[in-house]
């Protein structure tokens, strides 16, 4: 009998059904049992069955119609739990690393510079960048008309906005300013390193900047003489450049040191064989250094027969550039991500 076949048939359909997600389920539930399913058409065929039967196939139709929505459940409720774990939040799991920034290459080489002199008992000072005339420039020995003052070199800042009058606050063009004000604080003896910004009026190029940093040092006690600001100096070149770098001292000029020096250190990039770097010299300079001279000790109280002492001072620009090779200035302000990434694992 046909109904009997259909019930067998779509009973073997329903115990084998499977879903691969939920829209198919629902697609299986609508085609076996909704209103227009096949499972209820047979129930509507049912009304034609011979009276003597209607008891068995009967039976039969409620139990297909058990088993498909068991079937369509039993679906269901994998597909929920599947969907709870998916959507399981686990707070014990760590969270996606998140992209840090990058340290400043500046700083890793001012740190680095810092590191080295606190090993030989340097400390870290520092001091406003807004300064006075007497700090940067009159208590080390500048004479008033030196040229350092003119305005081509140093920022002013003009005391009411708009008009010019002489004035004696300005952008400090050396950090040699810091140093004055360690000295007519303190006592000797006195081992100071003075990292940061300092400003010089200059049109800005791949070699100069209007400002850019420096660490200058200064280390005053009894009998200190220049073969201690050779070897300080040395020391610091080996462990910034390798042991193998070697340092020369040429005569110089600064005001508030005497006698003054620049230092030039083998060229590390050809190791002083001479290369396009070092201009075929196999040196390069790298600082300004020299005695305090005794005026600038007297101006900040410091008896001068008693006590002597040496300064340097660097570009951090420049120490990065010999480290790094970075071949234009304003790389290093313009913050550039596609630049500082390369700073990544430093
Ligand atoms: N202040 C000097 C400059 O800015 C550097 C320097 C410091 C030179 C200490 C000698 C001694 O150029």
């Amino acid at each position: 009998m046909a109904l009997r076949d259909n019930i067998q048939s779509l009973l073997a359909q329903v115990q084998d059904m499977k879903a691969n997600s939920a829209d198919e389920l629902e697609a299986l539930r609508i085609k076996y049992l909704s209103k227009k399913g096949e499972i209820t058409a047979l129930f509507n065929e049912f009304r034609n069955v011979a009276p003597e039967e209607k008891r068995e196939l009967g039976q039969m139709l409620n139990q297909l119609r058990q088993q498909a929505e068991s079937r369509v459940n039993e679906l269901r409720e994998q597909f929920e739990a599947k969907k709870a774990e998916a959507e399981r939040l686990d707070l014990t799991r760590t969270p996606d690393p998140i992209a840090l920034g990058t340290r400043h290459p500046l700083s890793l080489v001012r740190e680095e510079i810092e590191d080295i002199f606190a090993r030989i008992g340097f400390t870290v000072e520092q001091g406003p960048e807004v300064e006075d005339d007497k700090h940067v420039y009159g208590m080390l020995n500048f004479a008033p008309e030196h040229p350092a003052r003119d305005m081509q070199d140093t920022f002013f800042i003009e005391k009411e906005i708009g008009v010019q009058k002489p004035t004696d606050v300005l952008l400090r063009s050396h950090t040699s300013s810091v140093q004055t004000r360690v000295m007519t604080t303190r006592k000797p003896p006195i081992r100071v390193l003075c990292p940061g910004r300092v400003y010089r009026n200059e049109a800005i190029s791949a070699r100069a900047h209007c400002f850019f940093h420096q660490v200058e040092g200064l280390y005053i006690d009894k009998n200190v003489s220049f073969a201690d600001l050779r070897e300080a100096l040395l020391y610091f070149s080996k462990e910034m450049f390798g042991a193998e770098t070697q340092i020369r001292l040429r005569p110089s000029y600064f005001p508030f040191t005497e006698p003054s020096a620049e230092m030039d250190i083998s060229c590390n990039i050809c190791g002083g064989k001479g290369c396009s770097f070092c201009k075929g010299t196999g040196w390069v300079e790298i600082l300004g250094c020299g005695m305090v001279d005794p005026n600038v000790l007297e101006a900040c109280g410091i008896d001068s027969k008693v006590y002597s002492g040496f300064a340097f001072g660097m570009g951090v620009e420049r120490i990065t550039n010999l480290k790094y090779r970075v071949k234009d200035l304003r790389l290093f302000s313009e913050n550039d991500v596609r630049f500082l990434r390369q700073f990544e694992s430093c």
